[in-house]
């Protein structure tokens, strides 16, 4: 009788103790994540949403604090956009200042090529050399004003199904022969080079390859620029989505800490003939295909860029 009371006491103690355990868990678990969750959106993270963790007031709160993100990063967005007409002010007036230049020369060559064609003896040398600095201006002030009109307007996208890999070809066959003379490798190892995407080829050519330069300027004295393309999947938006990781890591100056935070600024720029444009263009291109960009980067070590975009299958 003594044996049984005893196997029953230890009996109720281990099914207690697993009941305790099993709630314990239960509870523990869902705050853990919440409280995890709450800590990325806390730190800035506004994209980043709590998973429902079932019915009770925990979860009811998680869904509160998702609404709360989903406000915020509205409110962002709409910060953004005041930010975004300043930015255009000042593009404006950099703008027409930077035109001068070109059409001051343009006006003087102009002048001096009239005064050469009037003089019967003039060497058809000197009038080609007139002609291509009037022509090396008219392409500057163009670039200056596409490059305006990207940023005030940008052209709407025209999406095709493509092969990244391929589009990432084009521009390193392209970079390449600028790169070997500098004693720069690009290395190339796509996980799988039949993933694809909706992009306008085009435009996405122009963000590798304003990363690729930014990455062969960075070496001036030689390295090694590795591209990698893997599957991914991103946790960022509210949705988990399988998307196109696209790495260019190269082995140059590196940022320092202090500039990191203002490279996608426009005009941000550490270059003596850099205009600051590169990634904010390429940031702004990005993130119209419903991708994203980052950057790590130690400085006087290399920098990493790392493109996002949202995978395309056939279905
Ligand atoms: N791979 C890199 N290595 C080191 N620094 C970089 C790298 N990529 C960008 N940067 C830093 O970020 C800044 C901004 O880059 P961005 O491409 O926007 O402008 P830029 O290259 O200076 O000028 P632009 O591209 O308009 O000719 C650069 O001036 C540089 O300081
Ligand atoms: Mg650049």
């Amino acid at each position: 009788m003594r044996m049984q009371i005893f196997i029953l006491m230890i009996f109720s103690i281990a099914v207690a103790a697993s009941i305790a355990f099993f709630y314990t868990r239960k509870i523990l678990r869902p705050v853990d994540k919440l409280v995890s969750g709450i800590n990325r959106i806390a730190s800035g993270d506004l994209r980043y949403r709590l998973e429902p963790l079932g019915k009770d007031e925990i979860s009811q709160l998680a869904e509160h604090f998702n609404t709360m993100a989903a406000r915020l990063r509205n409110i962002q967005n709409k910060l953004k956009r005041t930010e975004r007409l300043e930015t255009l002010g000042k593009l404006a007036s950099v703008l027409s200042h930077e035109i001068r230049n070109p059409l001051n020369s343009m006006v003087i060559n102009m002048q001096i090529l009239r005064r050469e064609y009037k003089k019967s003896a003039s060497a058809p040398e000197k009038l080609d050399h007139y002609h291509n600095i009037i022509v090396s201006e008219i392409k500057r002030v163009d670039e200056l004003v596409s490059n305006f009109l990207m940023i005030a307007k940008p052209p709407k996208l025209e999406p095709e199904t493509r092969k990244v890999a391929e589009i990432l070809d084009e521009v390193i066959t392209m970079q390449q022969p600028l790169a070997l003379p500098k004693g720069i490798r690009i290395e190339r190892n796509y996980s799988d080079p039949e993933l694809k995407a909706r992009v306008d080829s085009n435009k996405i050519k122009q963000v590798f390859l304003n990363i690729v330069i930014n990455a062969i300027q960075a070496m001036p004295g030689g390295g090694r620029l590795k591209v990698e393309m893997e599957k991914t999947i991103s946790y960022e938006s509210d949705l988990t989505l399988d998307m196109i990781r696209i790495s260019f890591k190269d082995t140059g100056k590196g940022i320092k800490p202090e500039d990191l935070k203002h490279i996608f600024d426009f005009y941000f720029s550490t270059k003596k003939e850099g205009t600051g444009i590169g990634l904010s263009i390429a940031q702004q291109i990005i993130e119209e295909h419903g991708g994203f960009i980052r950057v790590n980067s130690q400085y006087k070590k290399g920098t990493e860029v790392i493109i996002y975009l949202p995978i395309y299958y056939d279905s």
